[in-house]
């Protein structure tokens, strides 16, 4: 039998793709949900991890960035893989190099378009909105040291009207984030083994 893949998951945000991560993975035989990496004592992604039995390690600023013990701590879960699900910190040296090719992020719009530092939620949809965009979606890409740049998975897009306000647009694109994020990661981790 294959070994399934211990997957930690970094969010701050709500939750709601931490959240179909989770679900997901529950019956899976490729992966499983170890840990949630959390830089915001409120985030409601921690009633979820606690809902699903997974626990949360809450970080700072100073220590992900000037000490690389969560390596140690990430270890000690058994993490082989982490998801991106709503964690805005761009990712340092140390991680990309100890997880090549194995730390992902789902960004909320068609990329290389509205991405970059400060992209990131309603001030994606905000500037597709400005730009008058027709069409928009998520993207899902492989990290690397900078912001949205690593090399891209999956996109998917949904059709914009005219009338859509940039919360419409957000709404769209989440529901094509909650639907594919999780079996895109699943799919990535099988071609992997
Ligand atoms: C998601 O829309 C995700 O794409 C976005 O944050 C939201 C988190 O929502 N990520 C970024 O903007 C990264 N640049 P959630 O906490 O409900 O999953």
């Amino acid at each position: 039998m294959k070994k399934i893949v211990n997957i930690a998951i970094f969010a701050s945000g709500s939750g709601s793709n931490a959240r179909k991560i989770m679900e997901h993975f529950q019956s899976s035989e490729v992966g499983r949900v170890v840990v949630v990496v959390c830089n915001k004592m409120n985030a409601g992604v921690i009633g979820i991890a606690h809902e699903f039995g997974v626990p949360v390690v809450f970080i700072d600023r100073k220590y992900f960035y000037e000490s690389e013990d969560l390596l140690n701590v990430l270890g000690r879960y058994g993490t082989e893989f982490i998801a991106l699900a709503g964690f805005l910190w761009l990712v340092p040296g140390y991680l990309v190099k100890a997880y090549p090719d194995k730390i992902v992020n789902i960004h909320p719009a068609l990329l290389p378009k509205y991405g970059g530092h400060g992209m990131y939620g309603h001030h994606v949809h905000e500037a597709v909105k400005a730009a008058g965009e027709q069409e928009s979606g998520p993207t899902i890409h492989y990290v690397n040291e900078h912001y949205d740049e690593g090399d891209i998975i999956f996109q998917t897009s949904c059709q914009l009207s005219p009338e859509d306000t940039p919360e419409d647009i957000a709404i769209k694109v989440l529901e094509l984030e909650h639907k594919y994020y999780p079996r895109i990661i699943e799919q990535v981790l099988l071609s992997q083994k």
